[in-house]
């Protein structure tokens, strides 16, 4: 059954924006979903109407069947009523307050009592890893410490469903990574529920059980991360999680059972793809491809007989443990990674083959 049932969503800003177009989604018992895209495609406000920050214009949110939001029955529970977990990317941290204070924020207006609110403090600090750290001014923590003390504050309120919007973008490089990994893994601990808001297609890919593509207020696609890294459904989604050649081509023939011959002229080639076929796609019309730098292979391997290229390389940059690329083939300057113990050196010719199913024909 779904934890979260967000269906048919608009909201609207004034006449002009529409930011959220008619979105709809699930979100199961213990799953981490990540909503992903670029700035202002409507993520936040999504999140917002979770959480009964924001009143949709149209649309029904449903927690664990219970109606949260419906338009049509004039339905919006306040936020309070919700019992939801928020963190942001600012800490909105009470400055005047110790890190105790701050966790137990929450809860206190709850109505707990007194040993039940200090009782659930602790622990809290003890699942973020601040135990011993609850008396001190929260402002004197550095920005990873400040981040934990909010997520505290979100768990000791022992919320149905973890919001998060952009949590970690305010934190250095590496502390981000880390903080990743830890958080991911205290949400699957915890078995809680998350939606998680973030622009950054890495954090999306190590950190969700499933992954939600936006766009222009709507849903692009939504998948695992496997799937929605290797086989993309547009050029939006392609280009926008990780690094992608795009080839424009006319569709040709289907090989049986083996995929669809694409004449790709930039290439002088046709090339057998595999993968986003399942579909009618007439012969003559104009298609794009996608395959991603590190499938395409340089040599000539047996399984890969049918995508062979010749090419030149124009650019190799040494990147330590890969190569990165370009290496021109007819018109076409291909993205390609390389092993970084290969030999390699622009103004090279070599010859490369795509295994078909890492050719995926987008729908756009
Ligand atoms: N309170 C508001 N009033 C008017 N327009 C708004 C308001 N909040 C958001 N918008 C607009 O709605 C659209 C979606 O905004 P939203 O904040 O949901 O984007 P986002 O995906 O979270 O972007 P970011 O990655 O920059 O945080 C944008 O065009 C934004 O300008
Ligand atoms: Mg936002």
């Amino acid at each position: 059954m779904a934890e979260v049932v967000v269906k048919d969503l608009v909201k609207r800003f004034g006449s002009e924006t529409l930011a959220v177009d008619n979105v709809s989604f699930t979100v199961g018992e213990g799953e981490f979903v990540t909503l992903l895209g670029p700035s202002g495609c409507g993520k936040t406000t999504t999140l917002r109407c979770i959480a009964g920050l924001e009143t949709p214009d149209e649309g029904d949110i449903l927690i664990a069947d219970e109606v949260f939001t419906s338009s049509r029955n004039g339905v919006c529970l306040p936020p309070e009523k919700r019992r939801l977990g928020m963190v942001f990317q600012s800490y909105a941290i009470w400055p005047h307050m110790s890190v105790s204070e701050n966790v137990a924020y929450g809860i206190q207006a709850q109505g707990a009592s007194r040993a039940e609110v200090s009782e659930k403090v602790v622990k809290a600090l003890e699942l973020v890893g601040l135990s011993g750290l609850g008396e001190r001014n929260a402002t004197k923590l550095s920005g990873g410490q400040q981040q934990r003390v909010s997520l505290a504050r979100a768990l000791a309120y022992n919320p149905r469903v973890l919001l998060f919007d952009e949590p970690l973008s305010n934190l250095d490089a590496k502390l981000r990574e880390r903080m990743r990994v830890e958080l991911a893994n205290l949400i699957k601990e915890l078995k809680l529920t998350a939606i998680y808001v973030t622009h950054d297609q890495a954090e999306a890919m190590v950190m969700s059980d499933r992954i939600i593509v936006m766009k222009d207020g709507r849903i692009q696609q939504e998948g695992d991360p496997h799937a929605t890294y290797n086989e993309p459904v547009n050029s939006f989604v392609a280009d926008f999680i990780g690094v992608t050649n795009i080839l424009e081509g006319k569709a040709g023939e289907r090989e049986n059972g083996k995929g669809l011959w694409v004449d790709v002229p930039s290439l002088q080639s046709k090339i057998l793809c595999a993968k986003g076929i399942d579909r009618d796609i007439a012969a003559g019309s104009d298609l794009l491809v996608t395959v991603r730098p590190e499938y395409i292979e340089l040599g000539e391997s047996g399984s890969n007989v049918h995508n062979v290229l010749e090419g030149q390389v124009s650019d190799a940059v040494y990147l330590g443990q890969s190569w990165d690329c370009l290496i021109q083939s007819g018109s076409f300057e291909l993205r390609v990674q390389v092993r970084g113990d290969a030999d390699i050196r622009a103004g090279q010719s070599v010859t490369m083959s795509i295994s078909p199913s890492r050719c995926v024909v987008l729908s756009d």
